[in-house]
Order: C-alpha cells, then structure tokens, then sequence
C-alpha cells in the first residue's frame, strides 16, 4: 500500500504544534509495517533551505497554473536511509520562505498551491498513490482538487482527512474559488458557508473518509459547542467519521534518556529519579526545596482554549494553599500579564516561565507531581500522554482526547491513570486537584500505583498506526 500523507508541518523538520508531532511520528511508524510505504510531503520552508544538516535533492521542477498563475514548483527530496518513508518538499520561496510559517493574508493562496503542487507532484512522478492522508485546513483542498484536475490520473486514489483541531479552518472570500483555485462555480457549494468559503467544509465534503484525533472529539464535533459553526456538515458526514487516539513518540519522549534531566529513571526507579529531578526544578525555578510539598507543573499555550480563565481563578485561591505551581508556555498577553502577576504575589508558590523552553519543559514533565490540563477543548493533547510517561499524575478536565486517555484513579483498587473532572469550572477543578492531593499526602502506596500505571500505559503510535490502517483498507 503507498500513502501519500500531507501536512504543513511535521518535526524534526518544522514544527509549531501538535500537528508537527503527529505528522512526524504516524507517517514512520505506518511505514514500519510490513508492506506499506509512505511519502510525506511537506512545504520547503526558508529555515529548512537554511539548515546545514538538512540533506536535500532536487528530483524535478516544473510549472503548474493556479488559475491565471503560472507557478513554479521545485520538487525536493530529503536524503536518507528510510526506504519506505520518503519526505517530499515543495520549493517556492514565495510562499514558503517566511517566518513565522503561518499567519499571512495570502496563507489560503500558499496552502492551496502546496496542496496542488502535492497532486501535480505524484502526477510528475507518475505515480498514484492508494491513499492521500491530508491534515487540517491547510491540506484540505486536496480531496476537491483531485476530483476537479486529477481524477484522470490519480482518480484511483482515496482520501483521508484528518481534523486536529476545528477552530482554524480556512476561510478565505468566495472570490477565491475562481481567482486561486480556478474551478467553477459547480464547486460554490461544496465551499460556500456562512457568506464565505470554507476549506474544511469542502473536505469533509468530498473526502472518503473523515478522522479525528480521538473518540470523544468525535463526538464533540458534532455539537455547536466545540466546532465553531461547523457542526451540522460534521453531523451529515458522521458516517464516515471515525476517532482515533495519537500516541507519542516513545523515544523521544523518554524519562530513561532525556538529556535534559537531572537524573533518568524508568518504571522501576522513578521514586529516586523524579525526587532528584523535582528537587533540581525547584532550585531552578527559585521555589523552596521541599520533597513533601506537591508540585504541580504546566506546559502550555496560554489561551483561553487551554482553560486559562478557570487556572487564573484558581490560582488566586492556591496561593493560599501549601502546593507549589510551575508555568511554562507564553500566549494570549492578557493570561500572560495574570499569571506574571500572579507568580509576583506568591513567589514561594508559584513560579511562571513565560517563555519557550524544550529543556525546562523536561524538567517539567520529570520533576513535578502532578500535570494540569485544565483545557475547555482539547481534540486529543500530546502533553498529558508524555506527563504520565514521565510518571506525572495528570489532572484534566474530561474533553477531548483528555478524557480518552486518562482514566480515573481509584485509590482503592490502584487502577487509572489520573484525576479528572467533567464540569468547566473552577471549582471542579479545585476538587480534582483536592482528590489528587488527598492521595498524594494519605496515601502514598495508592500514589506510587497511579505513578507506575503511567509510567508503563501503552501510549506508544502502535495501535493508533494499525487502526489507519485498516482505516486505509477500508476504502480500497
Ligand atoms: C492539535 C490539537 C491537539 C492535538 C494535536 C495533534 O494541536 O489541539 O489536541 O493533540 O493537534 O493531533
């Protein structure tokens, strides 16, 4: 089976979010399986022109109209010994050289031309792929363009697409359809939403199969609270709409051998390890040094979705408590203004990074007790599956991915993975973290079980890759 899978970001290569992480991680281990090959693709970003150690070969270059422009493609390929996953690049430095990689007038025009490049692309290589894997509004033109300039030569292949998050969706004027896209107006309502054009409305249109990226955000979708207007078209393609869970990366994500902490532990040595990273973190951050008090640590984008509105209220309160709190992330400059403040007020409590930092978010993940996700929506979250792996009991509110993955704790039986709670509020918070602290301070043989069932989850791409796939053999 060949799939072509496109996103406009996949790590090691560019990476802005989760999507990065999942493009990079999927795409190798569907690879893995026997008998499968995978070709990403990916636009040639100017940092990525610019990295020494990024070892490329131009494979072909050709012109290619998007209406009335006559554009240039450079088709790139990334040196490697990976035979069954290829990594594709679209050249054109136009588009693509900026920084940052989103966030342009023109970003409908530079994705729908990466998106056509992509299908002019395998048509230049002569090759037809089973599947086409596309990833958010900016791959999401991709089903509506195979059928309206490729269905001769690529006409066999079925698409896949996957919404990470429906917030950003590509609006662009219905001007575009003609002016950009060049297809007529028999293609005005497979776009036309609200007075606009809507790129994941066409996708979920005219793609074979719709996925998420996890069961309860597939049902959420559905409903007017989580999917920014797009509901209804979510609700009359539910059939073919199916959840599937992210994984992490295991390697990379590895208590045993990160780099950046004080000292690597694994299942069976993480008492020792993660009281070495907490107490190195506390120096760190200026907090006290104390191994009884709980600390419990955050990394995230600052932004409402995150549920920053109910953690500010409840900070204000857990200044009074005796648990220590670390922040990293940067964002909205209003929650960034709070928590600033915040951490002034309480400097022996709560210690705030408004920054960018992998290394700290390590130390982080390794040296706190517990991890707060307290997000209003959360479509599936990487950093609570790589908390647990950390052994960081996770504290979430029950949406989204969250509440797939992190099953509640009970104490008495010494089963689940964390504490969890379904009403967005501050006060359910409160209680989460009341129930999280009780057995953190009461009872620490019930908590050393909630550390090690974390620690020892599956959360590793396998089954998720296996469920594409049959996900994939499903349409051929
Ligand atoms: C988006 C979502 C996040 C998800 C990630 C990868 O960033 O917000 O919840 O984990 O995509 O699918």
């Amino acid at each position: 089976m060949k799939i072509v899978y496109a996103a406009s970001e996949a790590a090691p290569f560019i990476k802005t979010g989760g999507l990065g992480d999942v493009a990079q991680a999927l795409p190798l281990e569907l690879s893995q399986i026997p008998g499968v090959e995978v070709l990403l693709f990916l636009p040639y970003y100017g940092s990525m022109k610019r990295n020494p150690k990024l070892e490329t070969e131009k494979v072909a270059e050709f012109r290619m109209p998007l209406s009335w422009r006559d554009q240039y493609v450079g088709l790139y390929r990334v040196r490697s010994r990976k035979r069954k996953l290829r990594v594709y690049l679209i050249d054109n430095e136009s588009y693509f050289d900026r920084e940052p990689i989103y966030g342009y007038g023109d970003d409908g025009e530079r994705f729908a031309y990466f998106s056509k490049a992509i299908l002019e692309s395998l048509c230049q290589m002569n090759l037809c792929p089973d599947i086409i894997h596309c990833n958010d509004w900016q791959t999401a033109l991709i089903p509506t363009l195979l059928h309206g300039f490729y269905e001769d030569f690529l006409g066999k292949a079925k698409t896949v697409f996957s919404i990470h998050n429906i917030e950003y969706q590509g609006w662009v004027h219905p001007y575009f359809l003609g002016d950009v896209l060049g297809l007529d107006v028999s293609y005005d309502n497979a776009f036309q939403f609200q007075g606009s054009h809507n790129f994941m409305k066409s996708a979920i249109l005219s793609c074979d199969a719709l996925s998420t990226v996890s069961r309860t955000y597939a049902h959420e979708i559905c409903d007017p609270y989580f999917a920014h207007g797009l509901d209804p078209i979510i609700r009359e393609h539910a059939f073919k709409l199916k959840g599937i869970v992210n994984g992490i990366d295991f390697a990379s994500n590895d208590p045993k051998n990160d780099p950046f902490l004080e000292r690597n532990y694994d299942a069976s040595s993480f008492r020792e390890g993660k009281a070495a990273c907490k107490a190195a973190l506390q120096m760190e951050l200026g907090l006290p040094v104390r191994e009884d008090v709980p600390l419990v640590g955050m990394v995230s984008r600052l932004v409402s979705h995150k549920g920053m509105e109910i953690l500010c209220a409840a900070l204000e309160e857990w200044g009074d408590w005796d648990i220590q709190i670390a922040i990293l992330g940067t964002g909205d400059p209003q929650y960034e203004e709070k928590i600033r403040a915040l951490a002034a007020r309480f400097p022996t409590k709560i210690a705030a990074a408004l920054c960018f930092s992998k290394d700290l978010a390590s130390r982080i993940y390794g040296g706190s007790d517990l991890y707060l996700m307290p997000s209003k929506s959360e479509p599936c979250g990487l950093s609570q599956l790589i908390a647990m792996h950390y052994g960081t009991v996770p504290v979430v509110h029950e949406t989204g991915g969250l509440k797939d993955t992190v099953i509640p704790f009970d104490p008495q039986s010494g089963e689940g993975l964390g504490f969890t709670f379904s009403k967005f509020t501050k006060d359910d918070l409160h209680h989460a973290l009341r129930r999280a602290l009780t057995v953190f301070a009461c009872d620490r043989n019930a908590w050393g079980k909630a550390v090690y069932n974390g620690m020892t989850a599956d959360f590793s791409w396998k089954n998720p890759a296996l469920e594409y796939l049959s996900l994939y053999e499903s349409l051929i």
